[in-house]
């Protein structure tokens, strides 16, 4: 049988699209003896992993993948467990708390980068924006103190490449397993400090909340703290990079996003289908599965290609072209569990900060549009995708006449 390609090469993390097409085309399932797991790449496979309808999946393999950095967390849970996790924490990220306590936080955030390099004329929208804003907002949710910021990015630095780590380098794995410890000796007692004076940040709702008879331990809410670095941090980090960058490339969808700032949310969305965030999810078989491209036996590894499965000619026309007017896709379910692209994947793990993400990328945009008027890549640069696991713009240099703050 001919390789099929190698999806952990450095010439698939430099453009992985051309690889996607043939796997999707020729090999909807093959068996990767690296990652030792099989891959699918097909929208219909993926999808059905996601949602999972006749339970033959477990996310068993995030005992290996997070538990050394983050402890236990949502991830980790199934079942009635996952589903009791669930309702303690998602009020937290839609309906009035994300529009009357956390808006405000992510409009400050937005406005405080912004408003520091708006009157230079040039910015790296990675470097100086979009690594630092969904951190600060978590940190500032979390109602951590700002003195403590700068633990907060190098925690979220380091658990970030612990989680990117595909060569298994020692040192980065020890410095992620050394971050676990940090991280709870700094969150355990600032915990224990809104158990017994709570104030109106999301560590307190944490705290107070209850169903069934349940409540989170101090743990609990730590891993969840820590998984909110990479599942809230990276994620929409990546997000408000590649929207711009997709923007940029594409300079009448982005005088049409200028005029009508209603169509962020259209932009938002095709660029989570087009260029999406996180590429590789992973599932445990539970039982025998058959798949599009043949069967995959009980207790092994499936890995979804969600960068893949958003291409699919089966599923949208002329997917490898960006644009915000495509018809195929939908922008508002976008954002629920019927979502029809896979990046905040579906079912019952589907994204539980996907508003807050959808909060923080349009307030972002708009200020980014609203203080640089006349945004243009620095000369000469051409913005390159990186990354396997998760993918974005490594730097995004702009131009622009400055403003005064
Ligand atoms: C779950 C993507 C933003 C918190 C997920 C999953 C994906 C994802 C693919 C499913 C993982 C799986 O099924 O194994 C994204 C993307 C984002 C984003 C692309 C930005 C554009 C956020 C934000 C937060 C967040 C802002 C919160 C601050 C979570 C949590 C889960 C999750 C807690 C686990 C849910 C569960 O297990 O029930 N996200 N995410 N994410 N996300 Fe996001």
């Amino acid at each position: 049988a001919r390789q099929a390609p190698d999806i952990l090469s450095a010439e698939f993390a430099a453009d992985p699209y051309p690889a996607y097409r043939v796997l999707r085309e020729e090999e909807p399932l093959f068996w990767h003896e690296a990652m030792r797991s099989y891959v699918v790449s097909r929208y219909e496979d993926v999808e059905r992993v996601f949602k999972d309808r006749r339970a033959e999946f477990t996310t068993d393999n995030y005992s290996w993948q997070l538990e050394p950095v983050h402890g236990r967390t949502i991830l980790q849970l199934d079942g009635r467990e996952h589903a009791v996790r669930r309702a303690l924490v998602a009020p937290a990220f839609r309906g009035a708390d994300l529009q009357e306590k956390f808006l405000p936080v992510i409009e400050r955030n937005s406005r405080e980068l912004v408003d520091a390099f708006r009157g230079k004329g040039s910015a790296d929208i990675v470097g100086d924006y979009a690594t630092r804003f969904p951190v600060n907002v978590i940190a500032d949710m979390l109602g951590l103190d700002r003195a403590d910021r700068s633990r907060f990015h190098g925690w979220y630095t380091t658990v970030i490449a612990f989680l990117g780590n595909l060569t298994g380098d020692p040192e980065v794995t020890a410095a992620g397993e050394r971050t676990r410890v940090e991280f709870a000796e700094y969150m355990i007692p600032v915990i224990r400090e809104r158990r017994a004076d709570p104030g109106d940040d999301l560590l307190s709702v944490l705290c107070a909340a209850e169903v069934d008879g349940v409540r989170m331990s101090d743990e609990d809410i730590k891993a969840f703290c820590s998984l909110l670095l990479a599942a809230g941090g990276e994620t929409t980090d990546k997000a408000i990079a590649s929207i711009l960058a997709n923007l940029l490339a594409h300079p009448d969808q982005l005088a049409a996003v200028r005029e009508d700032r209603a169509l962020i949310a259209a932009a938002f969305a095709e660029t989570l289908r087009y260029t999406p965030p996180v590429h590789m999810i992973m599932r445990q078989s539970a039982t025998e599965v058959e798949f599009s491209g043949g069967v995959v036996p009980a207790g092994a590894t499936v890995t979804c290609l969600i960068g893949a499965a958003n291409r699919d000619t089966r599923r949208y026309r002329d997917p490898d072209r960006f644009d915000i007017f495509r018809d195929d896709l939908s922008t508002t379910s976008a954002f629920s569990a019927a979502a029809d692209h896979l990046a905040f994947a579906l079912g019952r793990h589907f994204c539980v900060g996907a508003l807050l993400a959808k909060a923080e990328v349009e307030t972002g945009l708009n200020h980014l549009l609203d203080a640089l008027p006349d945004l243009r890549l620095a000369d000469g640069f051409d913005p390159v995708e990186r990354g396997v696991f998760t993918r974005g713009p490594q730097s995004l240099p702009v131009r622009f006449t400055p403003t005064p703050a």
